[in-house]
């Protein structure tokens, strides 16, 4: 698939077949994630593949499996969620946070070495370039990902999802995930509609 194609055709899919993906696959995608561009040149990089179901239920335990009417409703509210298409991106995505990753042929947990970085109380925006360049490689997963004829959703956790995800999966201190991936192959018609922007209204020549 060409470059541009991976990029128009990729989206978040949060339904999947009940399909393998085999683990030469795997590796070729997360092998593009250790070609994106890197802060430091080191790519302290690792990524955690989940496939055994029983390891992903454990895994996945603090993630809430549904959400009431009355629970949706308060948090487009609560987030001032007003434009049509974004309510709707919500109401598809937020039932489906466990089953996205559940039902996904696998759940790949990045991983980046953090090193004594706070991430949640940064001295400066380049203290974050750790958690940026992680971010670099998941587009790149998700591109290769689309490549490949598969998707990915992603979630990123809340709560006590990461320290939990910690001790299931042993990964050490030093070492932050930002986000769960799932990745499959996509049910027909899985995407939400993207939001169109009208680029000529956000690129700017020589000035704001
Ligand atoms: C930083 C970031 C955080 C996101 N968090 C979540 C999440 O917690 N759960 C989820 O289902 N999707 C999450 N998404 C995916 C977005 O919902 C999705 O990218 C957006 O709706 C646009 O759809 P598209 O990816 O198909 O273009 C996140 C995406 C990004 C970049």
């Amino acid at each position: 698939m060409e470059l541009y194609d991976a990029i128009n055709n990729r989206r978040t899919i949060r339904d999947f077949e009940d399909e393998k993906i085999s683990d030469e696959v795997l590796r070729r995608i997360i092998s593009a994630a250790f070609k994106a561009p890197t802060n430091d040149h080191m790519r302290d990089w690792h990524f955690i593949i989940v496939t055994d179901k029983a390891q992903a239920a454990e895994l996945l335990k603090p993630i809430p499996k549904s959400i009431s009417d009355e629970d949706m409703d308060a948090l487009i509210r609560d987030w001032d969620l007003s434009d049509a298409l974004q309510q709707e991106c919500y109401r598809n995505a937020v039932p489906k946070q466990y089953r996205m990753l559940f039902d996904a042929s696998a759940i790949i947990v990045p991983l980046f070495g953090a090193k004594g970085v706070d991430i949640l109380h940064p001295e400066s925006i380049s203290h974050l370039n750790c958690l940026a360049s992680i971010w670099c490689s998941i587009e790149n997963l998700f591109l290769a990902a689309t490549a490949e004829g598969l998707g990915c959703d992603l979630r990123i956790p809340l709560g006590d999802e990461a320290e939990h995800a910690r001790k299931v999966l042993g990964f050490p201190e030093g070492y932050e995930m930002p986000c769960f991936i799932g990745i499959g192959v996509p049910k027909k018609a899985a995407a939400v509609r993207q939001k169109e922007i009208d680029i000529s209204s956000r690129i700017h020549y020589d000035r704001f």
